[in-house]
């Protein structure tokens, strides 16, 4: 629990009401009877032999390349109903969608528990473990540097120029509204994502090299792993971008154009979702943030004419002196 009493609801894998309301209604809620955001399916599968293994025992260990990680009590096993899962998070069904491939290859059942015990800590020796910190070591970095307003970046592709220009913007625009040391919080995305994204060494290793370069003053930003994997879920995941990082101690979160966007499973060269329905969501539903303000950013083009990004859009704005850029 960090700040403002906001505790993440769950401390285990999804139970089947906890799955069932996620993707109903977007929310978990706690033994107190408190809703929380939670729109994404945070689930362990298993398939029919490793339920027959588990049998009746009264736990079973998670271990990862021969080492213990956690130890999962009193199991309960329930239907994984891929279909329905992807459905209800990606708003139609298709197998052919990014996030539904991994979901369907799934064992048949889901497991959760009364309660799960973790034994260490996750490492990866990938020489990416120097930026993975826990949400309450986040908070304690913005604490040490005496932070009054800390504005996160979900992104998971290399930084751009457009990208830049919204970190820029954001802090300038805090900096009108009073506060004295906004920090940029940098949160590029670490868990799995499709094989045509850019991998988390090569993303870490550009975002690092614009911290040395003072493209981003590392005086003013952290760099840190979100461990999340890439739903690409559009308007639904972003709500998971946002819900997800309060507990981080955050106060801003920022969102452009398509955020979590992905093209059509089906229809070549279309978007999957309305590439601005992610944003006015969030913006929507900012008071299930825990106080975090949602900062909401227009298309970010390259003028050829000024032969720089700027936000496109306004008056007297010509759509030919532009290029778009996306991902
Ligand atoms: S995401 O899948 O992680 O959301 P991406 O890495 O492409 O996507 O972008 C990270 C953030 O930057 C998102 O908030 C997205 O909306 C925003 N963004 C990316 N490109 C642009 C752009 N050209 N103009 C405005 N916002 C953008």
């Amino acid at each position: 629990t960090i700040g403002d009493g906001w505790a993440f609801p769950l401390t285990r894998f999804m139970n089947e009401m906890e799955l069932l309301e996620s993707m109903q209604m977007k929310t978990v809620t706690d033994a107190a009877g408190k809703r929380h955001l939670l729109s994404v399916p945070i689930t362990m599968h298993v398939n029919a032999e490793q339920k027959e293994l588990i049998g009746e025992n009264k736990a079973f260990a998670i271990k990862y390349k021969g080492t213990l990680y956690a130890v999962v009590h009193e199991p309960v096993f329930f239907e994984n109903r891929k279909e329905e899962i992807c459905a209800r998070t990606f708003g139609s069904f298709s197998p052919n969608h990014a996030g539904a491939e991994p979901i369907m290859k799934q064992g048949e059942w889901l497991v959760s528990g009364a309660s799960m015990s973790f034994t260490k800590r996750v490492t990866f020796d990938d020489g990416m473990d120097k930026y993975r910190y826990t949400p309450s070591e986040i908070a304690a970095q913005i604490e040490a540097r005496g932070a009054d307003a800390v504005y996160a970046f979900q992104v998971r592709n290399p930084l751009h120029n457009g990208h830049v220009l919204l970190l820029k913007d954001t802090r300038e625009q805090l900096l009108k509204q009073g506060y004295k040391n906004p920090i940029l919080l940098l949160h590029p995305l670490g868990g799995w994502c499709k094989d045509d994204d850019v991998p988390l060494d090569t993303r870490m290793n550009q975002h690092q090299a614009l911290f040395d370069d003072g493209t981003i003053n590392p005086e003013h930003a952290i760099l840190a792993v979100w461990p999340s994997p890439m739903y690409y879920g559009g308007p639904t995941e972003v709500l998971w971008h946002a819900s997800s990082r309060v507990g981080s101690g955050i106060s801003h979160f920022i969102t452009g154009r398509d955020p979590a966007g992905v093209k059509h499973p089906e229809i070549a060269n279309k978007d999957c979702y309305d590439v601005w329905h992610g944003q006015k969501l969030l913006v929507h539903m900012k008071q299930m943030l825990g106080g975090v303000e949602v900062l909401p950013f227009k298309v970010a083009a390259y003028n050829k004419v000024s032969q720089q990004m700027e936000f496109f859009g306004g008056p007297g704005c010509n759509k030919d002196d532009f290029e778009f850029i996306s991902g």
